[in-house]
């Protein structure tokens, strides 16, 4: 083994990953599995933590990206280019949001600091925005602020501002997920001060929960009450995972009255390609004058010929509806043969939570490398709940096997 030159910014899995395999995937599709350079070959049902519905390799991917590496891969933002366009129409039409105007970055982060910089530019006499106290928004300094986990924003907090400590621009108040009563009462609180509420409508990292149509609409009744403005991230639950664009659309449905006024995507976007989208209305995205954010690599023709390939391939293959259809399978093969450690089989379509129960705090903490020596890799959130995030067309059989293999995980870690 060479030196590691990185960071030891992850705990490592002492495993490297080389390529899908293309002959466990069905013809002209995408690989749900992925083989180490053992040679050892693993159901992947984290895919990049959710960047890849389409499986590995997808041939008409594959083609679509070789196609535009050949035409052009990069052009200064001040160009349009063909992909660019064509992406961001394909964004606008799927997204809740009537009038929708896009801008298209690279990362979850990225977009969700392009939402933090609109809101504070729309409501320019306003400091506070309340998040919620389990949020996961991201590890930029923007995003840190949104996200709950102290230890995450721990060596930064002087950088950025609570509501009772004003000397930031940007102050961020917390309430629990799912608490619009809490919400309420600091909107009276900081009277006249709440720019925004950040909410994701699938709390991912927390451990897979879906929020209440209530409670969404609640948030957005209290936002039109106070001129708060409503922000969702759904960087990991949207891009068609739960089995429509936006997860929105499956809680809340397609009310336009009842819309976010912005709304942020990636992961899946690029189906593996790093690409993301931040989606406001229209007046929201007039309070964005030239020059007031931009990205070097963001909404290269590259990455958004790889956006439209993706949208497309989903549409072709009806990839939404078998997405929306794997949380009840699971549930379906978890209830004829269940399994006691496991508490709680929740979540929305592709996004599966499996919480596991035992002893402490932590008791799937095991879990994923048992799995991976079961043949599957798998994520951990917070602790407790096993996180399936497979392509979207994975199926019963698929399904199945990743029930099968966390069984024996699971067993072998009560032994
Ligand atoms: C809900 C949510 N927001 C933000 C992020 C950050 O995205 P990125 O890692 O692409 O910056 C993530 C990543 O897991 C996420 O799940």
């Amino acid at each position: 083994m060479t030196t590691d030159l990185r960071w030891p910014t992850y705990p490592l899995r002492n495993t490297v990953l080389t390529e899908g395999v293309a002959e466990k995937a069905e013809p002209g599709r995408g690989s749900c599995y992925v083989r180490d350079t053992d040679g050892n070959v693993y159901l992947d049902a984290i895919g990049g933590i959710g960047c890849n519905p389409l499986g590995h390799g997808h041939p008409k991917f594959v083609a679509a990206m070789h196609e535009q590496l050949s035409r052009i891969a990069v052009a200064a933002r001040s160009f349009w280019t063909e992909p660019q366009l064509a992406l961001a129409a394909e964004i606008a039409k799927r997204s809740p949001i009537a009038d929708a105007r896009v801008f298209i970055g690279n990362t979850g982060t990225e977009v969700n600091e392009a939402a933090i910089k609109q809101v504070l530019r729309a409501r320019p006499d306003r400091d506070v925005i309340i998040a919620m106290e389990t949020a996961f928004h991201g590890r930029t300094l923007g995003s840190i602020a949104l996200t709950a986990n102290a230890k995450y924003r721990a060596p930064y907090v002087s950088c950025l501002g609570e509501p009772e400590n004003r000397f930031a621009r940007m102050n961020v108040a917390r309430a629990p997920f799912g608490d619009l009563d809490a919400i309420g009462k600091l909107m009276v609180q900081y009277k006249g001060r709440v720019a925004a509420v950040w909410v994701e409508p699938i709390q991912g990292e927390s451990g897979i929960y879906p929020a209440t149509r209530e409670f969404i609409v609640g948030l957005r009744e209290l936002c039109n009450e106070h001129g708060a403005l409503l922000a969702a991230d759904e960087i990991q639950c949207g891009a068609g995972r739960v089995g429509t664009f936006a997860a929105w659309s499956t809680i809340v449905g397609d009310d336009p009255d009842l819309a976010p006024d912005v709304i942020w995507f990636a992961k899946a976007l690029g189906g593996g390609l790093p690409v993301s989208a931040c989606v406001s209305t229209a007046a929201l995205a007039d309070s964005m004058g030239r020059g007031t954010h931009g990205s070097t690599f963001g909404g290269n023709p590259f990455a958004c010929a790889a956006g439209v390939a993706t949208l497309s391939i989903m549409d072709e293959e009806d990839l939404l509806a078998s997405a929306a259809a794997q949380l009840p399978t699971l549930q379906k093969i978890a209830g004829a043969n269940p399994h006691p450690r496991v508490k709680e089989i929740r979540g929305l379509g592709s996004m599966i939570g499996i919480e596991i129960n035992g002893e402490g705090d932590a008791p799937a903490a095991k879990i994923s490398g048992l799995a991976q020596k079961h043949g599957m890799l798998v994520t951990v959130c917070a602790g407790k709940t096993v996180r399936l995030l497979l392509p979207y067309g994975a199926g019963e059989s698929i399904l199945a096997e990743a029930w099968r293999i966390l069984g024996k995980a699971l067993d072998e870690d009560v032994a």
